[in-house]
């Protein structure tokens, strides 16, 4: 949700920095600016993306060491040229960028507004960068000291970084809540939302943590935190190549990122399941089998396609563990002042490991005594540092604005996750221990064959796109996969898109069924199958079009549905893996062509650091 670069250095800092504008804009993509200091402070901003403002800024002088950039999903006012990032200070001497939301700055605006400050732009950035000129001039100190002094007074979740115009060699940062790393070059600094932009740079990167303030020059880097006492930076080897944020020869990173399952499914599971021995090792989480081997209660926050997630592992860890599992959308656990505490433990499932709501539920559970464990596919992201333990899902930098490859992995980590607790509890027998862990290495390969489907499903994709909704269904595993689905397809081809389980359907969506509706049935063959069946025929008995995904050899069903999408057979428990990709390339298709940029969809940003 907004991505910020900046650098400081010996090279041109606008090439820098409009590149790592481009490689962040799946973080926010409604607006982008640039400020740049070169006989004096400029500042360019355009609504649009950030192709919009290199072609508007094609031909300018840009020359410049020093230089700051944004990206931006709104939040305070509509996207438009005034209210896009940097914004300056009254006396046009600072520029500053801002991820995140100030939650008090109505409040900070009226007292600024009482003191005569004039404010261009709707946002709550502006207000900020207003309030730390004041400081500085009622204070008559530096910018630095300005800084410490307002975030004092700051509620909410930020990312700040400014350029001064009197001091040119400087820039100065600080975080709270929303994530800011910088890499360490020879003689600069490149400051980002996350390593993207950095990575073709340099390897080494120090993450700044929550209320720490960084003074940046070209040569040297200063941590403090807020009450003034200097940090020793931490610097860690990125472990990503560029290769891993290029297209790669794809049209799109969405698809890119779905034909990368089966080596990131591989890569999940690589060093910790080894089938042959029977083994399973979870190395992070050693340290709390017991806790979870104990737990009273299981409860999965997470938001979007974790959530989704999430659901698979409710009935995975169930079947396997025997423990109560409740899935809980983090928005919502939040903020009902829910009953949790000591004996509860709580996985936090993300890819970005930023989101804001599943944040603030981890914080809310973690002070009432509930023990937090992570599955994360960022390292080092927030909800891993704010875990107890936890899993990484080792995907790889997903960029694509719908998530794909992160949903499969999550999906093979929460399975470890459930059978190394049955296996230690004793809940599953060893024959069953030993052919889910058979399955789980043969989820590459199937993963793969699935993929050679694409061009079936790209017929399917044409064949429906002009429909106006879509209804998907699944029972048992197979419904949140329809759930996912749904939200694939909606998140990219704009078209509506409801998610349910196939037996609730005769509970009120059936009276949507007619024969325009496009019906997906995700139905392979499981301990559901007869059922599903039976919902199918009820769609069909009212003229619904069947789009089933079923399992290779399926006698039945392509005798009822319009069109069969046919997936590897697979065990129950992990088949969701194998049949939610079919739903990814068919959302795919549909959005591309409709025409619509399906890595970059309206409204949405990759990362939601804002509740
Ligand atoms: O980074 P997270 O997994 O925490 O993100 C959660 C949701 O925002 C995310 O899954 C969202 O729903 C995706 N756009 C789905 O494709």
């Amino acid at each position: 949700m907004c991505g910020i670069v900046a650098y400081i250095g010996q090279r041109n800092a606008y090439p820098v920095v409009l590149k790592g504008l481009k490689r962040l804009e799946y973080r926010g993509y409604d607006s982008a600016g640039i400020a740049i200091i070169n006989h004096g402070l400029h500042v360019y901003k355009k609504k649009g993306k950030v192709a919009g403002l290199e072609d508007y800024l094609t031909g300018r002088n840009m020359e410049s060491h020093i230089a700051i950039g944004h990206t931006r999903w709104a939040t305070h006012g509509e996207p438009c040229d005034r209210n896009s990032h940097p914004h300056t200070s009254g006396d046009g001497k600072l520029a500053m960028i801002h991820n995140g939301i100030i939650e008090n700055y109505a409040q900070l605006k009226q007292e600024l507004l009482n003191k005569g400050h004039v404010f261009s732009s709707d946002t709550d950035t502006e207000v900020l960068i207003h309030f730390i000129e004041e400081i500085r001039n009622s204070n008559q100190c530096s910018v630095e000291e300005a800084v410490r002094i307002a975030l004092k007074r700051v509620v909410g979740a930020y990312v700040i970084v400014i350029v001064d115009e009197d001091n040119p060699d400087t820039l100065i940062a600080a975080r709270k809540g929303s994530p800011l790393v910088i890499g360490v070059g020879k003689g600069e600094h490149f400051l980002a939302s996350d390593a993207s932009p950095i990575v073709e740079y340099t390897k080494e990167v120090v993450y700044v943590n929550d209320y720490e303030i960084a003074i940046v020059k070209a040569d040297e880097l200063i941590l403090k935190n807020i009450t003034n006492e200097r940090q020793t930076p931490y610097i860690q080897k990125l472990d990503i190549e560029l290769t891993a944020i290029e297209k790669g020869g794809y049209d799109h990173f969405m698809l890119k990122e779905i034909f990368e399952q089966p080596q990131t499914i591989f890569d999940s599971l690589r060093g910790r399941l080894d089938a042959k021995n029977g083994q399973l090792t979870l190395g992070g989480i050693r340290e709390y089998a017991d806790v979870l081997k104990n737990a009273n209660r299981i409860i999965i926050v997470a938001c979007g396609t974790s959530w989704h997630a999430g659901l698979v592992a409710e009935y995975m860890i169930e079947e396997l563990c025997r423990i109560p599992v409740e899935v809980e959308y983090a928005s919502e656990f939040r903020y009902r002042n829910p009953v949790v505490g000591p004996g509860d433990v709580i996985i936090a499932v993300s890819q970005s490991g930023e989101t804001a709501d599943t944040l603030v539920a981890m914080e809310s559970a973690k002070q009432k005594g509930a023990i937090i464990l992570g599955v994360c596919n960022v390292v080092g992201s927030s909800i891993a540092r704010l875990s107890h333990a936890g899993a990484y899902t080792h995907a790889g930098p997903e960029i694509g604005v719908a998530s794909t490859k992160a949903f499969t992995a999550q999906l093979v980590v929460l399975c470890l996750i459930g059978l190394k607790v049955a296996s230690e509890k004793g809940t599953i027998t060893q024959q069953r221990f030993q052919h889910l862990l058979d399955e789980l290495q043969d989820i590459p390969e199937k993963v793969a064959a699935t993929l050679q489907l694409n061009d079936a499903v790209k017929q399917v994709a044409d064949k429906y796109k002009d429909a106006r909704d879509f209804l998907y269904l699944g029972r048992g595993y197979n419904f949140p996969v329809a759930l996912e689905g749904a939200l694939k397809l909606k998140e990219i081809s704009y078209i509506h898109a409801e998610g349910y389980p196939a037996a609730e359907m005769k509970h009120g969506p059936i009276a949507l069924v007619d024969e325009q509706l496009p019906v997906v049935f995700v139905a392979t063959r499981d301990s559901f199958y007869e059922k599903i069946v039976s919902n199918i025929q009820e769609i069909k008995a009212r003229k619904g079009k069947v789009i089933a995904i079923v399992t290779e050899g399926d006698q039945i069903i392509p005798g009822m549905a319009d069109d069969v999408i046919e997936v590897p057979e697979a065990d129950e428990l992990v088949a969701p893996v194998i049949s939610v990709i079919p739903l990814q390339l068919l959302a795919y298709h549909i959005g591309v062509l409709k025409g619509y940029d399906v890595d970059k969809p309206r409204n949405l940003a990759k990362s939601v650091t804002v509740e």
